[in-house]
């Protein structure tokens, strides 16, 4: 394995995943793990990577300088170069000057590292602070313009440097770089596989719950459907799903959860429909944060009333990833102000008294979906669209009410038809129409109309955290505002939503 110290850079989580791209398994921990975890760990190599502050800036991160005597190899990246070069005697200093972005890079040793890296290549720069001195026993290996040590390394101590970033797209060979410091420097072998993980899992599983029972809610979304499987793999009919329906999920989605789980696979589900309550404590409610709220509440409500009942119960599952794990825990510029209350069940565990198992908390979003593949998830379900927990409730701008779910659910279904009709649903994170309180006039057949505005929104990102709106093509939108019109009474009008995020969100509550 390759142990990542996170120095709070922003592209820490591509390091990771670039790493197990190659098969190799890695973690991400923070700068104040102790040496001793660290030998426990017995990493094949070490990175240290970039992050935000400058080495001299007073509470830096740290990490204990003890890992540069226990004889594994040390990639330090931007930030964990710097922080290298000044614990082993070398000198950085900061400058004005800060460089950001593409940069030409100059190979000036060909070998080790930058084994097969052509002489002129480009890398991706982000940085204030440069070397100005190296310590003993190292040589800069590559320059650019600006930086005159843009990697430098002490190959005998198998210690390297990067100045910029090899994780990003923009550094052209920076693949090939990660890949020599993996199999050249640190001589790791690629055993991480879907199949392989799925395997330790099992039994890690087996181990942890011995014969007692399990819980798992499931919603139908890749993780949760991931976890079951596993578990069920795991542990059998020890293993109980919870569905609730609460009324505000898409056309067809509870019956389709039902359909997998409960009759293709056999694993035990109670499936607990309570539209009703939902939409009972619903009515009337506009506000955006008090819909999540009442969705929330009731939705633990409910399951743990159900969880209850299940006899013997001890433990419960969730489909947790690592980029959740990582945030939560990470030391700089601490949690993001709260712009939307996502509902999760973080308290349930504790207040129901069941230990929590976590099955997928190491691996990332792409994996999990490799992993349903292993598992024999359908197609469908593993590229199935991330769906908001408040569901349709908070695509309905203002009150919910039964008929103007019967307008969006209708909708909904067409836009989605027509999209994975013209090949766009895997290239959408998201697509999905947004019903409007407000009419306008239209004229269908001789008639006037005076009814609803729907707004369509398809939008590309890569974890939700920035969104572009999608360029669909004009003629499919436009099949869709047909059919819409025509085929859903009630809207005589859609718009088109262009608006990316930021400064708008991805929901529109
Ligand atoms: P926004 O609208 O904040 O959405 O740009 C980012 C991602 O989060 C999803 N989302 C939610 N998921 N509960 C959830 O479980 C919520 O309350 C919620 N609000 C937004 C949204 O669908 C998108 O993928």
């Amino acid at each position: 394995m390759i142990l990542i110290i996170d120095f709070g850079s922003q592209y820490n989580q591509l390091i990771a995943r670039r790493v197990r791209e190659h098969h190799v398994y890695c973690q991400i921990e923070p700068p104040d793990i102790p040496l001793d975890q660290i030998r426990t760990l017995q990493p094949e190599g070490i990175i240290l990577s970039g992050g935000p502050a400058s080495i001299y800036e007073k509470g830096s991160p740290k990490v204990d300088p003890g890992i540069f005597e226990l004889g594994i190899p040390v990639l330090g990246i931007c930030y964990g170069m710097q922080y290298m070069v000044n614990i082993l005697g070398g000198a950085v200093a900061g400058s004005n000057k800060r460089e950001y972005g593409f940069a030409a890079l100059t190979v000036k040793d060909g070998g080790g590292i930058f084994r097969g890296i052509e002489k002129e290549t480009t890398c991706w720069m982000s940085h204030g602070d440069s070397i100005q001195a190296l310590p003993a026993g190292f040589q800069a290996t590559a320059v650019t313009d600006n930086t005159p040590v843009a990697a430098a390394e002490n190959r005998e101590k198998r210690f390297y440097g990067f100045q910029f970033h090899p994780e990003v797209v923009h550094t052209r060979e920076g693949m090939r770089m990660l890949e020599n410091f993996l199999f050249r420097v640190c001589r790791c072998e690629k055993s991480w596989t879907m199949e392989s993980f799925a395997r330790d899992a099992v039994e890690e599983i087996r181990s942890q719950v011995g014969s007692g029972r399990v819980i798992l809610g499931l919603s139908g979304g890749v993780d949760s459907s991931v976890a079951a499987l596993l578990l069920h793999q795991a542990v059998g009919d020890r293993l109980t799903c919870v569905f609730v329906d609460n009324g505000v999920l898409r056309e067809g989605e509870a019956e389709k959860v039902q359909d997998v789980f409960r009759k293709h696979y056999r694993i035990r589900l109670r499936f607990v429909r309570a539209k009703k309550v939902f939409l009972d404590r619903l009515k009337g409610v506009a506000d955006p944060e008090r819909k999540r709220k009442i969705i929330g509440r009731t939705f633990i409500e409910i399951f743990e009333k159900e969880a209850k009942s299940i006899k013997g119960a001890a433990f419960l599952a969730q489909g947790t990833l690592y980029p959740d794990i990582i945030e939560s825990r990470s030391a700089f510029g601490g949690p993001s102000a709260v712009i939307k209350s996502h509902h999760n069940v973080g308290g349930l565990p504790r207040r129901m008294r069941l230990k929590l198992i976590e099955p997928l908390k190491h691996l990332f979003k792409d994996e999990v979906r490799l992993l349903g593949r292993e598992l024999g998830l359908p197609d469908e379900m593993i590229w199935r669209q991330p769906f908001p927990g408040p569901g349709l409730a908070i695509r309905i701008i203002g009150e919910v009410t039964d008929r103007r779910l019967s307008i969006l659910k209708k909708a909904d279904v067409i836009l989605q038809d027509e999209i994975r009709a013209a090949g766009y649903y895997r290239k959408l994170w998201q697509s999905f129409a947004v019903l409007l309180p407000i009419k306008s006039v239209g004229i269908m057949g001789d008639r006037r109309t005076y009814e609803h505005i729907l707004a369509i929104r398809a939008v590309t990102s890569d974890d939700a955290m920035t969104a572009d709106w999608a360029k669909l093509p004009h003629d499919l939108l436009g099949r869709i505002a047909n059919r819409i019109i025509n085929e859903v009474r009630g809207v005589n009008r859609v718009v088109y939503d262009i608006s990316s995020k930021p400064p708008s969100t991805i929901e529109w509550e």
